[in-house]
């Protein structure tokens, strides 16, 4: 409304100005043989003329200025809005989901596999992530697949990464033809304990891996001359071993956070280590904000990211909800 009314009055003054400015010239010899009857019907279309122009560029700028400004509250239809940030939003119901049935999955761990284990309600498998101010576009297996074709993804983690490697295996398998041509490479069984895993996707020629690293920094011998109680030691300076498989990859997705606690440090001996020396009085979360800063000037120094898109995921809930749970039953 405000524009149309905007654009009226730009097109009245601009009339105005352009009979002002151009009624002399149509007096001219040559024109006057053109246009036979008289000045005045001269003048008329030559307003007509000027103010259908004038209503023609008010109207390619105001579709412009309204694209301009549509432009990050209306979701474009590829989904890629700027200004959105996907992260800001929250789950909601959604009745069309979940987008595997994990009974026909061969990927999903025994202990977590929920409907297979008896689970009888069926309400927690029906959320999607809505982000605030835009749509994030429906799972699209085929898409996804062709878009993964020659491409390496690589988790890096605890279980909380294993579970998710196992979630978007499931999930890409649903448009899969062949089923039996999708394999753990070396011919492994999921384990709670197990280093590496690599799920190729024979016919789009992919892989899914996964690497257990649930510090994802260093652990290791202690120091000589240490206290007994010292058994071994996290190297807060130094990244996993294994870092330099996971360097050539194009999606490299990194979790850590629930192993940082006293039971599974210091309870079974492992200490904190930087450089030479242990650091036996440092809080966990002083450790835990060194070893990530080891792991970020790792990512700048030897991770090609205008290949490799990196992701990192914090603490998310865990496996079990309450404490109790997993005693009581
Ligand atoms: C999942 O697959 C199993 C085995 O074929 C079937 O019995 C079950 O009904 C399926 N569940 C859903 C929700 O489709
Ligand atoms: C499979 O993908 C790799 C890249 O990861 C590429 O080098 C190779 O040529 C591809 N093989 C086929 C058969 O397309
Ligand atoms: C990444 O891309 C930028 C800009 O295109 C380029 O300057 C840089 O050298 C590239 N880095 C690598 C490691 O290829």
């Amino acid at each position: 409304m405000a524009s149309a009314g905007l654009s009226r009055s730009v097109s009245a003054r601009f009339s105005y100005r352009s009979l002002n400015l151009n009624s002399p010239r149509v007096s001219s010899a040559a024109h006057r043989k053109w246009l036979v009857p008289g000045s005045f019907f001269n003048a008329l279309v030559l307003v007509f003329f000027f103010v259908s122009l004038v209503l023609v560029l008010c109207c390619i700028l105001y579709l412009y200025w309204f694209r301009y400004l549509a432009r990050g509250l209306v979701p474009s239809f590829n989904g890629v809005v700027e200004g959105c940030d996907v992260f800001d939003g929250n789950w909601v119901r959604d009745e069309t989901f979940p987008l595997y049935n994990s009974s026909l999955c061969p990927f999903v761990e025994r202990g977590f596999n929920c409907l297979a284990n008896g689970r009888e309600d069926r309400e927690y498998l029906q959320w999607r992530w809505k982000p605030r101010l835009c749509e994030i576009p429906r799972f699209d297996v085929r898409d996804m697949l062709q878009r993964l074709r020659g491409k390496r993804i690589v988790f890096v983690g605890d279980s909380m990464s294993r579970t998710q490697w196992e979630s978007l295996i499931c999930l890409l398998m649903t448009g899969v033809e062949d089923p039996k041509g999708v394999y753990e490479v070396n011919g492994n069984s999921i384990s709670k304990t197990i280093q590496f895993l690599s799920v190729q996707f024979r016919s789009f020629n992919f892989t899914v891996e996964f690497f257990r690293s649930v510090f994802l920094v260093q652990q290791g011998l202690p120091p000589r001359n240490g206290p007994k109680r010292v058994k071994m030691t996290l190297k807060l300076d130094k990244m996993d071993f294994m870092n330099q498989r996971w360097v050539d990859s194009d999606i490299l997705i990194f979790n850590s956070g629930h192993w940082w606690t006293p039971t599974k440090l210091f309870d079974v001996g492992c200490y904190f280590q930087v450089g030479g020396s242990l650091k036996l009085g440092m809080p966990i979360t002083s450790a835990f904000r060194l070893a990530l800063e080891t792991w970020a000037s790792w990512v700048e120094s030897m991770v090609n990211t205008n290949r490799t898109h990196v992701f990192f995921r914090t603490f998310e809930p865990s496996h079990w909800s309450g404490l109790g749970q997993k005693l009581v039953k």
